[in-house]
């Protein structure tokens, strides 16, 4: 048995090893999108690995060509596909903010490697700031700043690891 505990739910629990995160989210009566069924086909079920990396099952080639896909890069893995051998502490991702034509433009023009961090960091700033959603007149200051903060850290792997927490812990 480990423990799993989900953010921003705050939900958390025993759950017994070899269980994906899908199921564990289920048991601890948490409803996560996973619209292929659990295939490893759509990332939907994608979620953010706060704490205990290492306490998954490695990424095997079906969740590897999946993520390559859906462009997301570690902390992410599928939640479908993950499984406990240890303890955990894993975040849901918020629902994506809309972008508009033009505020896209500035993510798009990013590292794919950094871009789905960056996204998440002008998302909850945006939030933070009561916006529903990011046009060019905030993402451009809010996607040079985040770009600014991940460069400042990119070569210190502790540096990187707190910023990534602090980005993915509870709002
Ligand atoms: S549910 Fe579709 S990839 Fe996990």
């Amino acid at each position: 048995m480990s423990k799993v505990t989900f953010y921003p739910y705050g939900k958390s629990g025993e759950i017994p090893d070899g269980t994906s995160l899908l199921d564990a989210a289920e048991k601890l009566g948490l409803q996560m999108r996973h619209d292929c069924g659990g295939f490893a086909t759509c990332s939907t079920c994608r979620i953010w690995v706060v704490e205990g990396v290492t306490n998954l099952t490695e990424i095997d080639l079906d969740e590897e060509n999946m993520l390559e896909e859906a462009q997301l890069t570690a902390p992410f893995r599928l939640s479908c596909q993950a499984k406990i051998q240890g303890d955990v502490v894993v975040r849901v991702p918020d629902q994506e903010m809309e972008w508009s034509r033009g505020a896209l433009r500035e993510l798009d023009a990013l590292d794919p490697a950094v871009r789905e961090i960056i996204r998440m960091m002008v998302e909850k700033r945006a939030r933070l700031q009561g916006l529903s959603a990011i046009l060019p007149d905030t993402a451009i200051p809010f996607v040079a700043d985040a770009k600014k903060e991940v460069e400042a850290v990119a070569n210190d792997p502790d540096r990187l690891a707190a910023l990534v927490k602090r980005i993915f812990e509870a709002e």
